[in-house]
Parts: C-alpha cells; sequence; structure tokens
C-alpha cells in the first residue's frame, strides 16, 4: 500500500473540490484531490449556468474569473410567463444586481487546468474512493489506482463527491439525518449551436408542462421542457422537442426561436435533498454531497460556491490563527443558508411546473402565486432577491 500525506483531502472534482483546493492553495494550505471519473467525463458534462453575483465575486477573489468575465453574459433580469401571460422580472431594478449566465462545465474546465499548472495532485479515475477515521485526528481518504491501494492521511477530509459520492455514505446513519422530495417529473435538456431565443432567460409555465430557456453563449443556447421521468432522450427527436418548446413558450417566442441539430440533450430528475450534519468528526460534506435543490432556481452550483467560501474561511481561522470556532460552526451556519435556498428552489419548481396530482385548487393556487407576483413589486422583490442570492452571512 502506497502512502500519501496533505492538510485537506478533497473527494470530489466538480466545482465544490476544485474551488476549495484553489482557495487554500491561494493560502499556502495544500490539497490533494479524488475523483472517481476520468477527466475527459468530468470536463463533457453539461450542467447549470447563472451564477450569483456573489458567487462571480468568489471566483474572483479565488483568481479564477477572467475566462468568466471574457465569456460569460451579465444578466440583469429573466421573463416569467404564465399560460401565455408575461412579467419581466427586473433583478437589476428590483435588486441593484446582476447575475452571469456562465455554464458551470467552462468553469470547471478552467479550474482543473489552473490546478494542475499550480502542481495540484489531481487523482482521477480512483476506485473504491472511501473516506476513514473520519473521527480520528488523522483521518484519511483511501482507494485504489490500477490494482494499487493508496492511502491519503491528512487534517480534514472535504467531502465534494456530488449526490452519489461516498463521503455522506461515511456518516453513522444514527448521525445523519436527510430530507428528501422527489418530483414527479423530469427536465429534458437540449444543447443546440444558435444564438438564443431571447437576450433574457425566460422561464414558462404551460398546461403541458414547464419550459425554460436558457443560453450559454451569444451563439449557443440551453432550452428545458419538463417531461414525464418514464421518458428517455430516444422519445424525444428533435423535431418533437422543439415542437413542444413552441407551444410551451407562446406565439411570440416561438416564432423567434433557432431551432437545430441538438449537440447534447438528456434528462435528469428533480430532487430536493438536504443531509443534517454538514459535518462529522474531521468529514466535512460540501455541494451536492449535501443538498440538492431542483434547477427551477438556478441555484445548485450557487450553494455549492457558498458552502465553499464557509469552509474555507473556517479551515484560514483554523491553520492561521488556531482557531477552531467556524470548524465548529460550519454546519449549523451552512444549513441555515440551504433551508432557504431549498425553500425558494421548492417555491419556483411548485409555482411553474404541471403536477400530475395537483387539483383545480393548486392549479388556481399556482395562477396566484403568479398574479400576486406581476401585481406587487414587493413580491417580484422577493423573488427578485433570492434569484440574486441571499447574503452570505459569515
Ligand atoms: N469517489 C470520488 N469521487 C466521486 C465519487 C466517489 N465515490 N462520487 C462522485 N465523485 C465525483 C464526481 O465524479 C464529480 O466529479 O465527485 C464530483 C462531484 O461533482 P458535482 O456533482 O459537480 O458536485 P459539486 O462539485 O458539489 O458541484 C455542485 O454540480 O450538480 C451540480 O447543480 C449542481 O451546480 C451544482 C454543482
Ligand atoms: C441552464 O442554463 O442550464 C439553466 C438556467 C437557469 C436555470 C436552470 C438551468 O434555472
Amino acid at each position: 500500500m502506497k502512502l500519501k500525506k496533505t492538510q485537506v483531502c478533497i473527494v470530489g472534482s466538480g466545482p465544490s473540490g476544485l474551488l476549495l483546493s484553489q482557495l487554500l492553495h491561494n493560502a499556502g494550505i495544500s490539497s490533494i484531490i479524488v475523483d472517481r471519473q476520468s477527466r475527459e467525463r468530468i470536463q463533457a458534462r453539461v450542467r447549470a449556468g447563472v451564477l450569483e453575483w456573489g458567487s462571480v465575486d468568489a471566483l474572483d477573489e479565488a483568481g479564477v474569473g477572467r475566462r468568466m468575465h471574457r465569456d460569460g453574459l451579465p444578466h440583469d433580469g429573466f421573463d416569467l410567463i404564465f399560460d401565455d401571460d408575461l412579467h419581466r422580472i427586473d433583478v437589476k431594478a428590483l435588486t441593484g444586481k446582476q447575475v452571469m449566465v456562465y455554464g458551470q462545465t467552462e468553469l470547471t474546465i478552467e479550474l482543473i487546468a489552473r490546478r494542475l499548472e499550480q502542481g495540484c495532485e489531481i487523482i482521477f479515475s480512483a476506485q473504491d474512493v472511501q473516506p476513514i477515521d473520519v473521527e480520528s485526528d488523522r483521518p484519511k481518504v483511501r482507494y485504489t489506482k490500477i490494482g494499487e491501494m493508496v492511502e491519503i492521511e491528512c487534517d480534514y477530509v472535504a467531502g465534494c463527491d456530488g449526490f452519489h459520492g461516498a463521503a455522506r455514505q461515511a456518516i453513522p446513519s444514527r448521525v445523519l439525518k436527510t430530507f428528501e422530495r422527489i418530483y414527479p417529473f423530469g427536465w429534458l435538456g437540449v444543447l443546440v449551436e444558435q444564438p438564443p431565443v431571447s437576450d433574457e432567460l425566460i422561464y414558462a409555465s404551460h398546461e403541458r408542462g414547464f419550459a425554460l430557456c436558457s443560453m450559454r453563449s451569444q451563439t449557443r443556447s440551453r432550452y428545458y421542457v419538463q417531461c414525464p421521468l418514464s421518458d428517455t432522450v430516444e422519445d424525444w427527436s428533435d423535431q418533437r422537442f422543439w415542437d413542444e418548446l413552441a407551444l410551451r413558450v407562446g406565439a411570440d417566442v416561438a416564432g423567434k426561436l433557432r431551432t437545430g441539430d441538438s449537440i447534447e440533450k438528456s434528462i435528469a430528475p428533480l430532487r430536493s435533498f438536504v443531509a443534517e450534519p454538514m459535518r462529522y468528526g474531521n468529514l466535512f460534506l460540501a455541494g451536492d454531497a449535501a443538498h440538492i435543490v431542483p434547477p427551477t432556481g438556478a441555484k445548485g452550483l450557487n450553494l455549492a460556491i457558498s458552502d465553499i467560501r464557509i469552509l474555507w474561511r473556517a479551515l484560514i481561522e483554523h491553520y492561521k490563527k488556531a482557531n477552531d470556532t467556524w470548524l465548529d460552526r460550519y454546519s449549523e451556519i451552512c444549513l441555515k443558508r440551504v433551508w432557504k435556498v431549498e425553500r425558494f428552489s421548492w417555491f419556483m419548481s411548485t409555482m411553474l411546473h404541471q403536477f400530475p396530482e395537483f387539483s383545480g385548487f393548486e392549479k388556481r393556487m399556482q395562477r396566484a402565486e403568479f398574479d400576486h407576483i406581476v401585481g406587487s413589486e414587493t413580491a417580484s422583490r422577493s423573488l427578485a432577491e433570492n434569484y440574486v442570492g441571499l447574503p452570505l452571512e459569515m
């Protein structure tokens, strides 16, 4: 068996793990990242694309914002359409802030390149990754690579390995509480090399189901439609997708839609999930390993970034000032914010989708939510405030 040592061992090379590693490096703290996937697979995943301005600032502070500012698109607002009635949420006017439309895939590619350039060890394609001895003061991460077993000894393990990872499993079931809601539908997403239908995002609720018009650049668009969980991508030819999207966004938007051959097509389920606590011994969970939000509020990546900022601050206090107060409060501080963001994501999802179990009453409630937002600047501002990102109370 081979042994390695580092200060913080990070499980997972997604945005959470990579950003943490970058921030620690900037402060002179060492880390090693272990991921079960290959670099190619990680860099090929198409994920969400909206950054809160607090996330933009965090990436700038970490020194990884150059490409984001070059290629990202700052947005001042977005449209809500409910049964063909359109209401613009003027995020900038309501909150004074913008959001940045920038693909998580691009961010991940840049973070991996930067970490490797700076000499960080990232172990890709590791098998049987397992945090061990996390209750002790010498926790380890064990894995196998090309038939050889390796143990990385460290001060702390950061579990940044997503919803299906191994880190959360290392917390005994008598300690771990989980809260979950699975939605009875999925999102079928299509990426296409065509200019977006509008300069801003459009979230549409229609009796045929939810639809979202988003983008990755001025020439590349990302669209979604709500679909049954039993559907597969084979059920959805490009033509069927465009026809369905056109019906759901209404004639005005549909008239401007630039369709084409899809370059990526996938179906994702929608889930709300929270694990408590986010710390066990010297293991800290962050990002999707600890919580999942349905994508309707565009919060998954942003929530991961805020966990990492809180964890990073706590680790700095430990290493630079021998102060463990913030490590001790990590779970409590994160979860306060996590639940507020869960609430917003659940609210947006519930307002805008068709639920098979909803009766006439719930459908009228959905419409009333929309009408309330349209008619009340206070309600619009509340929505906008959540969309641009709640303050990070650190
Ligand atoms: N061992 C090692 N690595 C693992 C394991 C495991 N058992 N399981 C998963 N991983 C890796 C995955 O291959 C992936 O690269 O952990 C990484 C987790 O990355 P993400 O799923 O992107 O999670 P996170 O970094 O927290 O980013 C959150 O991702 O899902 C989106 O909406 C979410 O945007 C948010 C962001
Ligand atoms: C995306 O562009 O992929 C996207 C944008 C906004 C969302 C979800 C996904 O709410």
